[in-house]
């Protein structure tokens, strides 16, 4: 057996032990959904079964996982900044970036929650998944900007100083080249009214104009109040047409 099998074995049971030791933490067998799987490039069957038979008499959870923070009953967009995503930084330094600059409370509030799904949701297509998210609580011009700024990431507008971003360049290599559906959502964007709030988003996307600054949600707290309709009953709980995203993000493992 070669050494490059023996170690694939390895992890494979590291793997196993892992999940072992993780239903005898919670008491409950957690099961993870597809798109989860498929992360891991696994296109296998869910594992009810086996995990049943391994099990016996365990259950699987339907309620809050323990390993992570709980979120009030009621949970506001602070509440899941706070408990559920990661990356904050970034969109502060947005935030703060669009603040400086003197833009107007739209484009401010787009810019702080332009990348809202990679934080706490998912990343594949995240302006569309990020607007979609708060689509019910901000106005149209927001969410809109937000869903456009994806595409508008990828081209540049020497009208206002935006290149295409080296870091682009970095991640996805020089020679890559957008889909069709983005360059289609870039060349629609491009003619709409609200283009310059969704540019601005670009030029305001910064990842670290001064990496040692922590900026705090304080300076935004009122430009949040205004432009993000918290709903009374909680995000989640408002029976809006989003509602069930947050509450996955809430309960990422639950069973159904
Ligand atoms: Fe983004
Ligand atoms: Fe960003």
């Amino acid at each position: 057996m070669t050494e490059a099998i023996e170690r694939k074995k390895s992890l494979g049971e590291l793997a196993d032990e892992l999940e072992e030791r993780m239903i005898d933490e919670l008491d409950r067998m957690v099961s993870k959904s597809a798109l989860f799987r498929m992360a891991d490039g696994n296109l296998g069957p869910t594992q009810s079964g086996p995990l049943h038979k391994k099990h016996p008499g365990k259950v699987f959870l339907m309620g809050d996982d323990p390993r992570l923070p709980k979120m009030p009953a009621r949970p506001t967009l602070l509440d899941f900044m706070k408990y559920r995503s990661r990356g904050n930084n970034h969109l502060l330094q947005s935030g703060l970036h669009a603040l400086n600059a003197g833009m107007n409370e739209t484009t401010i509030t787009a810019c702080l929650l332009h990348d809202i799904a990679n934080g706490m949701f998912i990343k594949a297509d995240h302006g569309y998944w990020g607007a979609q998210l708060i689509e019910p609580y901000v106005t149209e011009e927001i969410s809109w900007a937000i869903r456009a700024h994806q595409a508008l990431r990828f081209f540049p507008d020497e009208s206002v100083g935006y290149p295409y971003p080296e870091l682009y360049v970095k991640h996805f290599g020089a020679d890559y080249v957008v889909d069709d559906y983005v360059r289609d959502a870039y060349e629609k964007a491009r003619d709409h009214k609200w283009y310059m709030t969704a540019r601005m988003i670009t030029v305001h996307d910064i990842y670290s104009f001064d990496p040692n600054k922590q900026v705090t949600w304080d300076p935004f707290i009122d430009i949040l109040g205004r432009n993000f309709k918290e709903p009374k009953e909680g995000l989640g709980y408002d029976n809006s047409p989003v509602a069930h995203m947050w509450r996955t993000i809430i309960r990422p493992t639950k069973y159904l």
